[in-house]
């Protein structure tokens, strides 16, 4: 799950991550309230910053300076509801402002292929990172982290000293690396990255901005986190999905797939895709894996979910049995069909292989349901599926 950056600023500053003052708004009101809270009365600005999950904001003219709190007001009203590469702003933050000395680029990832975390750093960051990345890459300092050991104060001082820090703030910078790593480790997250890690005129190390993406894994071991998700965003069938502890993932095309093992799901996707490609295009309309024991009552369930999806206009059940037996699975999907009742509108192509497939095509083809076909193979039921999909688009 990706964070707002207002997310992560909260996130920084519970682990002690050097951050400036910032509230929530969405509406100009609200911004209004919160620039006069964050404005010194010594004079100053303050930022307002769209919050939408993606980059390059201020590029897009998603974060403006204000110098007082009618035109922080006027500035919310402004980017409220602006349109940043398909992300449409319904919050902004209002942010102290600082004043910046120097902006630096700080990231750690999760390097999934050498099986540790990746601390990139640089001296020169802000807005032109990526540019920077590919036009002098040798300015971007890359330094492996062992997840055992994490950012401990060696491994914040070689990071710092591979990025060229000046030494008088190199210290300052290691601190803050170290602290950073506390949200990576305490929060499970997969991503922190920091542009721009800004010094200010006075000399602090502050980090103006935050990208975090938590771990869903992790969610057991982070009650809080549920209260971090964007609700409003969430596709409404994944959410009912969630709820009914399905693994479901909306996708575009037309042919639903049912199947047990995220491995057996995965290829089904593949092997429906490349059989679409002789049936007018059409593709996987959804992941779903119902896991291990595919009782009636999941199968049902998985079923409701991917008919509920109007783009929906065939469906492939793949299943291999495996300690749930074909027959078991066979005699769920029938029970299935009987609980959804008209509510199953759309062929099925029904693949069954493994334990016990012979009685589980006897219960099925003794059922004769008039929208199941079924398939003696996953290539066979696959092609079927998606003819029938094109067939019905
Ligand atoms: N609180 C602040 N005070 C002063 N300047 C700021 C503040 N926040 C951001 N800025 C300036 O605005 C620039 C862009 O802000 P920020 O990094 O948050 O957005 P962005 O980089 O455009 O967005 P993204 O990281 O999503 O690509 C920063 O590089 C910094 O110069
Ligand atoms: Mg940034």
């Amino acid at each position: 799950m990706d964070l707002f950056e207002y997310q992560a600023r909260d996130i920084f500053e519970k682990h002690g991550v050097p951050v400036l003052g910032g509230i929530v708004a969405t509406t100009p009101e609200e911004a209004r309230a919160a620039a006069e809270q964050l404005l010194p009365a010594e004079g100053g600005v303050v930022v307002v910053k769209a919050q939408v999950k993606t980059g390059g904001r201020g590029k897009a003219g998603g974060v403006k300076i204000a110098r007082s709190a009618d035109e922080a007001a006027e500035r919310a009203g402004e980017i409220l509801g602006m349109d940043i590469k398909g992300h449409t702003v319904h919050r902004v933050m209002i942010a102290a402002g600082a004043r910046i000395a120097q902006e630096f680029y700080f990231s750690l990832l999760l390097d999934r292929a050498e099986r540790r975390y990746l601390a990139m750093c640089s001296v020169e960051g802000g807005m032109e990172i990526e540019q920077l990345a590919v036009e002098r890459p040798e300015a971007l300092a890359k330094v492996a982290v062992d997840p055992r050991t994490g950012i401990d104060q060696a491994k914040a001082d070689e990071i710092v000293a591979a990025a060229g820090f000046a030494p008088e703030i190199a210290g300052e910078v290691a601190a803050v690396l170290q602290k950073l790593w506390l949200v990576y480790r305490d929060e499970d997250a997969t991503l922190v990255e920091v542009n721009p890690l800004v010094l200010t005129e006075e000399g602090d190390v502050v980090a103006l901005d935050g990208k975090v993406t938590l771990d869903a894994n992790a969610d057991f071991r982070h009650e809080d986190h549920a209260a971090l998700e964007d609700k409003a965003a969430a596709d409404p069938l994944e959410a009912r999905a969630k709820e009914k502890d399905l693994n479901y993932v909306k996708l575009d095309g037309e042919v639903g797939i049912i199947g047990n093992g995220a491995g057996l799901v995965m290829s089904t996707l593949d092997v429906v895709a490349y059989a679409g490609e002789a049936h007018g295009g059409v593709k996987p309309a959804n992941f779903l894996d119902i896991g291990g024991g595919a009782s009636a009552e999941v199968m049902a369930a998985g079923l409701d979910i991917i008919l509920t999806n109007p783009q929906v206009k065939s469906v492939f059940v793949n299943v291999f049995g495996g300690i749930t037996a074909c027959d078991a699975v066979a005699n769920g999907i029938v029970a299935a069909l009987e609980i959804l009742g008209d509510e199953a509108s759309k062929p099925l192509v029904v693949r069954l292989d493994g334990n016990n497939v012979v009685e589980g095509r006897r219960i099925l083809a003794a059922a004769g349901h008039p929208l199941v076909t079924l398939a003696d193979t996953m290539d066979g039921g696959a092609d079927e599926a998606a003819r029938l999909a094109h067939a019905a688009a």
